[in-house]
């Protein structure tokens, strides 16, 4: 690959497209860059302006933030979110001025070792403001470089991050780094956007492999979904001798909130036990119906119904409000999706005579 026509093709677009007046664009320092580049982690740019320059006027350099107190640096950030950021920015300020004499270190390894400045806001500062070559890997950036390489994996494992900080290290150019860094940072959210970027517009699209491939927004790739847990349950489908099935209805809260549904027994238990123990009532037929799964947001289910005849109405059912269902002449109630599913098999096994 040749790094100087990447680079060249990147400054020829930000000399014509790229962000020029942005406010902590004019005069910047390491203090101004930090305070953006903390802001504008989980917030657009648009929404930044008027807070960063509210938060300038009233704290326009690191002592008058160090000075503060916390709650003023919150009540400024209100509305901005993740207020752990400005927490993290209040006490690094505080850092900067009882360890670092009010100045700002110049390296990344010093910058990066203070409060909430990672390696890419360690890199952003040292470009941006301090004039060196270093480089940066930040949301925006690490798409416009999944995408041209077409590197696979999701960034959050770390080969495929080691693998893109690789690439960004031996593309940041020694001249003109900090309009480098912001054209990288301005490609990824103005034209390399996350769903529908704008490769027509794009000065690397002659060779970004992910657009040569027809598939750009593949990359970066997604977090793996992690597997559901399993829980199990066995249901108990109880018919009494009058051919009516025994409902419960659950607790307001948790799954199937206030629905009807069939007594439920850990997997390990004996229906038979049950009937004894709870409802004091004999058993006359038991038949475990073969498993299946209900899936929820969080985890599945596998349930195992066990349809069970009983000699007599029971004494007692426990807490919660029962009801007798009769499949043929159904009241009106909200079911649990796989308990409606098996009264419906219920009453296919027991058309009316
Ligand atoms: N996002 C993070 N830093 C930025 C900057 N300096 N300009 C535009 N967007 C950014």
């Amino acid at each position: 690959m040749n790094n100087d026509h990447f680079v060249e093709r990147v400054l020829a677009w930000f000399d014509q497209h790229g962000r020029k007046n942005l406010p902590w664009q004019q005069r910047p320092n390491a203090y101004r860059v930090w305070v953006s580049e903390i802001m504008l982690q989980q917030t657009q740019v648009a929404t930044v302006i008027d807070y960063y320059q509210r938060f300038m006027a009233r704290f326009p350099d690191v002592q008058a933030l160090a000075a503060a107190p916390v709650d003023e640096v919150l009540h400024l950030w209100t509305g901005l979110g993740y207020y752990a950021r400005a927490r993290n920015l209040h006490a690094c300020a505080k850092t900067v001025v009882e360890q670092h004499g009010g100045e700002f270190p110049a390296t990344v390894a010093e910058l990066e070792a203070l409060p909430g400045i990672g390696k890419s806001t360690a890199g952003a500062i040292a470009s941006l403001a301090l004039g060196q070559c270093a480089p940066i890997l930040d949301g925006n950036v690490k798409r416009v470089l999944a995408r041209y390489f077409a590197v696979p994996g999701w960034p959050g494992q770390s080969a495929v991050q080691a693998r893109l900080w690789q690439v960004a290290e031996e593309l940041t150019p020694a001249s003109r780094c900090d309009n480098y860094t912001q054209a990288m940072m301005d490609l990824g959210s103005l034209v390399c956007t996350r769903s529908k970027p704008a490769c027509s517009l794009c000065p690397l699209q002659a060779d970004c492999v992910a657009r040569l491939q027809g598939n750009p927004t593949d990359y970066p790739g997604k977090k793996p979904k992690k597997d559901k847990p399993v829980k199990a349950v066995q249901l108990l489908m109880l018919r009494n001798p009058a051919g009516e099935w025994l409902l419960e209805q659950r607790p307001a809260s948790g799954i199937w909130g206030g629905l009807w549904s069939f007594p439920e027994l850990a997997p390990e238990a004996d229906g038979r036990d049950y009937c004894r123990d709870v409802l004091q009532a004999g058993v006359t037929r038991l038949q475990a119906w073969s498993e299946f799964r209900h899936t929820f947001s969080h985890y599945h289910l596998d349930i195992t119904p066990l349809e069970i005849e009983i000699d007599s109405l029971p004494a007692a059912v426990g807490e919660r409000a029962v009801c007798w269902y009769d499949v043929h002449q159904p009241p009106a109630l909200g079911l649990a999706a796989p308990v409606k599913l098996l009264l419906h098999k219920l009453r296919q096994l027991e058309p009316l005579l």
